[in-house]
């Protein structure tokens, strides 16, 4: 018997890990059973752990490699760990993203090989919103009629960050139906936030589409929200969801830490 308990949310994805200190090592054993529980829920999460930075890197391990710095930020000696924060420290931001909206995205899907895995785990969070949403890719999909799966079937999607720097000089382009690559199961893979438009089709006619399949894989029946408490630490799958972050009151903190993964996850 596993040593921990998967208690689903009951909602479109996502479930809870209990009885699990994240502070020790992980059993061979465990770690394969958690990935894949992983791979069943796509969101894991876990709830009052008190971790290092250290802790939260050998975690991420046993789901891939955690690259340093996705983007530039200060050097810190643990270099795996991105702080994901709203607050400033005489006049400069401890970490990205602010506390504005961030919409419905697939992580770094603006990279030709995107992250597959990420972490956040959370040490200061408002009391209202900065919630986190995630939309189930598969789904989404399986909730397709026939005749748009098979209108979308072999079309590619041109993706871009809207902060043009962070983009490679050549366009970046995935096929707007991709296959899990663990699973071999097919998910809806376009974005409000990063996909820019169909390539294979008329702009026109492709924004149209975009526009009603973003409406589609973020319809409510596919979103599970997670209401964060201090010691949370969520681990999703890029491959298979989107999330999106809802604003907050600049006023009040949110720090997170943050772990990114690139690799196919296979171990
Ligand atoms: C991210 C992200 C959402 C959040 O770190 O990739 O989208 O809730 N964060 O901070
Ligand atoms: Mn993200």
């Amino acid at each position: 018997m596993d040593p921990f308990e998967v208690i689903p949310t009951g909602g479109a994805l996502g479930a809870e890990v209990r009885g699990l200190d994240l502070r020790v090592e992980l059993d061979a054993d465990i770690v394969r059973a958690l990935r894949e529980s992983f791979l069943d829920h796509c969101v894991l999460f876990f709830r009052n752990q008190l971790i290092s930075q250290e802790d939260l890197v050998r975690f991420t391990r046993y789901f891939g490699e955690p690259i340093p710095h996705v983007r530039p930020q200060p050097d810190r000696p643990i270099e795996e760990i991105f702080v994901i924060s709203n607050v400033t420290e005489d006049g400069k931001p401890i970490g990205a993203l602010g506390s504005e909206e961030i919409p419905f995205h697939s992580d770094l899907s603006y990279l030709p090989a995107p992250g597959t895995i990420s972490m956040l785990y959370a040490l200061e969070i408002p009391d209202e919103g900065g919630e986190t949403m995630w939309a189930n890719g598969y789904a989404s999909y399986e909730a397709l009629d026939h005749r748009v799966k098979s209108r979308i079937d072999g079309l590619r999607a041109v993706h871009r960050h809207p902060i043009d720097a962070l983009n490679t000089p050549e366009p970046t382009m995935h096929p707007v139906v991709r296959t899990h690559p663990e699973t071999g199961r097919e998910v809806i893979y376009v974005s409000p936030h990063l996909t820019h438009h169909i390539a294979d089709l008329d702009l026109k006619e492709g924004q149209v589409l975009l526009d009603e399949l973003i409406a589609h894989a973020t319809d409510a029946r596919f979103v599970w929200k997670h209401r964060w408490q201090v010691g949370d630490l969520v681990v999703w799958d890029n491959r298979c969801t989107m999330h999106r972050r809802t604003p907050f009151d600049d006023r009040h903190r949110r720090v997170m830490w943050r772990t990114q993964i690139f690799g196919a996850g296979a171990r």
